[in-house]
């Protein structure tokens, strides 16, 4: 008989990457189907995230509700993955009891020996150990002609950021072989997919072979877009310390490359980066968007924004804005700092009231949306090159599409064959969140 299996994925793309690869391993290895519901489950995998309190507080709250299920049905099983599993190892299962199997982002190829394992014997499974690039030689390369498709680069992060729990749980960085990617690439185009976002937590650290030698992201990104079929290429996320002039170089060979990088700066104050430990300078970060933009003028650029860091002031908080202005940031993301376990930044006095973060997040929040907005209306009128993702989710008359710079486009059409493609929109409404616009004949 054939086991369900359910999967809910917490937190980043690197998560979501790992999520399909459990289901693409439990489907070949025990012939488990994905569920349409939790209650009709054999196994449950929570992947989670722990970058942020209230991320990891979802955790528990997700297994009460899943306990209420296994209360009614004693044979289901419960696993729990990512960052939270890697940091809190076998607490979990003694916090909360339902839970069967324990696992980190490095000992998913494990998951059908442990789900054995605690079938046959009733023992409750914890692996959270950093086997390398272990999974990568376990994962069956299969790819399901989705138009795009992420691929696993690097795993964990050196960088030690004082505010950021990555380095300890998803370990050091390894890369993997250039072959190794290609030949993921070379299956995914196979089926189908059209777009390869290239992932890691640092990727311009990235240091895998090409034939014995050690080589780097630019070298990867020639590669890929050498491969038949291949149209769109992403990467994320880039560190600015460490992005390489071969990277900047490579914008101007490779069209394939999209014109959006997401390059996280965190604070535009000198002082705030220098205790945040990120190993640049406004300056710097200043200066590498220039030569980005001097090679590739289309260019956009998102980021990362930490609001309230320990001790930030009021003229710290200002440097920030002034940045945002200066850059010109289109569609990013921003946070209150959140201290982390075992993390420098967490033993650092901080006199600022929440209430005052709040407000700061709100001003900032506001800005970078009015910029976002901003860039969204000036697309009215132009036509866009968009690569089409599938059926919009909320109405199924409508395709939706990406363009080059990471726009999300809906556009009227029953036609499935578009999926895949790359066609031109013509764009006819800025809309907050996304853009409307008709096929171009
Ligand atoms: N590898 C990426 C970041 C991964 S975490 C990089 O190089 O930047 C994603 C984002 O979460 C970070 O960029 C940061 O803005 C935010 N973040 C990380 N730790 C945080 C914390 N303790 N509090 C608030 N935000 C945090
Ligand atoms: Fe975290 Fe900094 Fe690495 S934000 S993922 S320690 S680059």
């Amino acid at each position: 008989m054939t086991k369900k299996l359910f999967i809910k994925t917490h937190g980043c793309q690197m998560n979501e990457y790992d999520s399909a690869k459990m289901f693409d391993l439990l489907q070949e290895k025990e012939n488990f189907e994905m569920a349409e519901s939790e209650d009709q489950a054999d196994l449950l995998i929570l992947n989670t995230c722990s970058i942020r309190e209230k991320a990891q507080e979802k955790v528990f709250h997700q297994i009460g509700r899943w306990r209420k299920i296994k209360d009614k049905k004693p044979d289901l099983k419960i696993a729990i993955g990512g960052c939270v599993a890697s940091q809190e190892g076998d607490k979990i299962i003694k916090r909360a009891p339902a839970v069967d199997i324990v696992f980190g982002p490095q000992t998913l190829h494990k998951l059908p020996e442990l789900y054995n394992e605690k079938d046959k014997t009733n023992i409750n499974q914890v692996d959270i150990s950093f086997p390398k690039l272990e999974k990568f030689d376990h994962f069956p390369v299969q790819g399901t002609g989705e138009p795009s498709a992420f691929v696993s680069i690097i795993e964990g992060c050196n960088k030690y950021c004082s505010f950021c729990v990555v380095p300890k749980t998803r370990g050091h960085e390894v890369s993997r072989t250039i072959e190794d990617i290609l030949n993921e690439v070379s299956a995914l185009a196979d089926k189908g997919t059209r777009e390869i976002h290239l992932l890691g937590q640092n990727v311009n650290n990235f240091k895998g072979t090409y034939k014995g030698e050690k080589s780097s992201l630019a070298k990867l990104i020639e590669l890929t877009s050498k491969i038949e079929n291949i149209e769109r290429i992403r990467y994320t996320t880039s560190h600015p310390h460490e992005f390489k002039d071969d990277l900047v170089e490579v914008y101007d060979r490779v069209p394939e490359l999209v014109s959006h990088v997401h390059l996280p700066v965190q604070s535009g104050s000198d002082r705030i980066l220098e205790l945040m430990r990120r190993r640049y300078n406004v300056e710097k970060y200043l200066d590498l968007v220039e030569r980005i933009r001097t090679v590739r003028p289309s260019m956009s650029f998102s980021s990362d924004f930490i609001v309230g860091f320990p001790g930030e002031t009021k003229e710290d908080f200002m440097g920030t804005m002034d940045l945002i202005n200066e850059v010109k940031f289109d569609e990013s993301f921003s946070f209150i700092y959140s201290p982390r376990p075992n993390t420098t930044a967490s033993d650092m006095p901080d006199d600022v009231t929440q209430e005052e973060k709040k407000d700061r997040l709100n001003i900032l929040q506001n800005r970078l949306n009015q910029l976002s907005f901003g860039y969204s209306r000036k697309k009215v009128g132009s036509s866009q090159s968009c690569l089409v993702y599938g059926q919009s989710r909320r109405d199924p008359g409508q395709l939706q599409a990406r363009t080059i710079c990471n726009r999300i486009v809906n556009f009227p059409s029953n036609d499935v064959d578009l999926i895949g493609q790359i066609i031109n929109i013509q764009i006819n409404e800025a809309l907050p969140n996304c853009l409307r616009g008709n096929i171009q004949n």
